[in-house]
């Protein structure tokens, strides 16, 4: 049978990886398709010092992207180059070339994934996005097709393996989060700038599309609070230990009556769910669906297992080439509908973690109460780890159930207070895990 051609831009970690696999299980992905998926160029500015596999045969290797696009065999572009700036040219040309598209880049489809979706469907091609998030979780292909017939109510996922990698290992050696940032990037976990990731900024464009997929609604960066991980240090997870809980940067998404509440920010969670025990740079998504209940899927995010869902995108893409694909239908398509409409997470209702560094002296707690209570917010308890210092002294009140707007404002007037040495931490006690 006649094979179907793909051209790979982009040979970085994804790339490469998506190469490798592609020549290692050539022989196994044609028998699962009943026709062989040939490379038939590859791209990158430094492609002529890389070795590209000989199984793969002749292979056209450029460093301009548009003879990828433009090569008349290439039926499907795969975009992993990653950025914002030239990914947006390539996919943009590849649709206009009506080449089908497979990308894993997160930054693009967070960002406008909806209007590229209605341009590849108006020009009848396949747009693919799989590895955009969660690397090797199939989590759209679950959200798409797996439980597509439930109603989602909510999503709660550690969508950056990075941040929860440094997470798992404070609370595991007790170590700053400076000195685990710094391991994270000798290991090839962390960017020689961290900060999309430990801002926050990665898992925001991940639940971006997550939260779409899920509920169905067109959902921007802006729509989704977020908050990194800076702030957090062992003693948290001290604390943390005490109340039968760990700290994890939670990505939730979730409809209540009001609307759907959406956030980036790390959280105490109980040490008893199934999120708490994501160790390491591990990814996981937990769905809860009207009818469905409770499904939770696990796995790596790096490169190999991004590139299976590449070459999975691929062969997904090549078959509907080769038998048409009667309904294109978005992932997009039901924002028509409306249902769940983004609102601030302000109207959050949670219990919360309150943790101080004060210069000691008598008064502190009952000035604290105070303000809590003039916001008729419930003090739950007061936890405190010895400490020989007075000038910075650590320790944590938590609160029952409030809004997360009167936590802001009791957060606020506390920092005016002159014995404090720096803003409180609060963190919000996940329960609907
Ligand atoms: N790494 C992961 O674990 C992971 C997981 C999930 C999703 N992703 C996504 O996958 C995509 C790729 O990530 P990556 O980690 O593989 O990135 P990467 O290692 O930095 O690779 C990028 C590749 O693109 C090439 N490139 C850059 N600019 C180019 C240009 N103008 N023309 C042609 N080639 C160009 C680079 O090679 P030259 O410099 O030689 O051109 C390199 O081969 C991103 O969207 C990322 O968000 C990555």
């Amino acid at each position: 049978m006649e094979e179907v051609n793909v051209g790979i831009i982009g040979l970085g970690n994804v790339g490469y990886a998506t190469l490798n696999i592609l020549s290692e299980n050539a022989d196994q992905i044609a028998q699962k398709l009943g026709f062989r998926l040939n490379v038939t160029a590859v791209c990158s500015r430094g492609v002529a010092s890389l070795h590209i596999p000989e199984k793969l045969g002749n292979v056209l290797r450029t460093a301009d992207w548009r003879e990828v696009v433009a090569h008349p065999d290439v039926q499907i572009v795969a975009e992993l180059v990653g950025g914002t700036d030239v990914a947006a040219n390539i996919i943009d040309s590849a649709i206009e070339h009506r080449k089908s598209v497979v990308t894993a880049n997160k930054a693009i489809m967070a960002a406008c994934g909806s209007e590229i979706w209605d341009r590849a469907i108006r020009s009848g091609i396949n747009l693919a996005m799989e590895a955009s998030v969660c690397g090797g979780i199939p989590i759209h292909a679950v959200l798409r097709e797996g439980i597509s017939g439930d109603r989602v109510t909510a999503l709660y996922g550690i969508l950056n393996g990075t941040c929860n990698y440094i997470l798992t290992e404070m609370e595991k050696r007790g170590v700053p989060l400076a000195y685990l940032v710094a391991e994270s990037q000798r290991l090839g976990y962390a960017e020689a700038d961290p900060s999309a990731d430990i801002d926050g900024f990665d898992a925001r464009s991940k639940l971006v599309l997550l939260a779409a997929l899920a509920f169905g609604e067109r959902i921007t960066p802006s729509d989704i609070f977020v908050e990194g991980i800076r702030r957090i240090t062992p003693l948290d997870f001290d604390y943390a230990r005490q109340l039968k809980h760990t700290i994890r940067l939670v990505c939730g998404a979730r409809q209540t009556s009001e609307g759907l509440i959406l956030f980036v920010r790390p959280a105490l969670i109980p040490s008893s769910t199934i999120l708490a025990s994501v160790q390491g740079p591990y990814n996981a998504v937990w769905v809860k669906g009207q009818f469905g209940e409770d499904t939770f899927y696990y796995g790596w995010g790096a490169g190999h297992p991004t590139g299976v869902s590449v070459v999975s995108d691929l062969m997904r893409v090549a078959r509907e080439i080769r038998s048409g694909s009667p309904e294109r239908v978005s992932p997009f398509a039901h924002e028509r509908l409306g249902e769940y409409r983004p609102v601030s997470v302000n109207r959050q209702k949670r219990a919360y973690y309150l943790r101080f560094r004060v210069e000691d002296r008598p008064g502190i707690i009952a000035t604290l109460a105070g303000i809590l209570a003039a916001k008729h917010i419930s003090l739950e308890a007061v936890l405190q780890e010895p400490c020989s210092t007075k000038h910075d002294l650590p320790f944590v009140i938590t609160v029952e159930e409030t809004s997360e707007q009167s936590i802001r404002e009791a957060v606020d007037e506390m920092c005016q207070l002159e014995f404090m040495r720096e803003a409180p931490l609060a963190l919000p006690m996940e329960t609907a895990l």
